[in-house]
């Protein structure tokens, strides 16, 4: 069973977006079932490494929208995918020095959920209605 499940209480209702937010959800689950699956530490940093790519193009697929359409809360979102990109990795970085720990698997989990379910629900919801209520389309 994957760990993170895009639900459809997650959808922004702008295709584009929510499509790569399920990309991020498998690549997620890809980081967590390698650990799960007690698999080595280079090919954990391997699939965390493609979770930190595929979120570095999807933020900026994000923030393009934004800048695009004068956005006003492009710079508050900014921020927070700065945090997450940050934070992201840092855990990577504690992955290499310290291995795959339980410690660190649970720290990455939790990162992660909150990440997925909060930032989606909080913020990038807020951009789907200025969207919608603009009848912009994005593609
Ligand atoms: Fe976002």
């Amino acid at each position: 069973m994957p760990t993170f499940e895009w639900t459809q209480d997650l959808a922004v209702r702008i295709e584009l977006i929510d499509e790569q937010h399920k990309m991020l959800f498998q690549r997620a689950n890809d980081v967590s079932q390698a650990i799960d699956n007690g698999q080595a530490l280079t090919q954990i940093i391997k699939t965390l490494d493609f979770l930190i790519d595929y979120t570095h193009f999807h933020f900026s697929t994000e923030e393009n929208h934004m800048q695009a359409n004068n956005y006003p809360g492009l710079e508050a979102h900014q921020t927070s995918h700065r945090e997450l990109v940050n934070t992201l990795n840092d855990l990577e970085r504690d992955f290499k020095e310290e291995g795959a720990t339980f410690q660190l698997a649970d720290a990455l989990n939790s990162f992660l959920n909150n990440w997925l379910v909060k930032h989606i629900k909080g913020i990038d919801v807020q951009f789907g209605n200025f969207l919608k209520e603009k009848d912009i389309q994005l593609n």
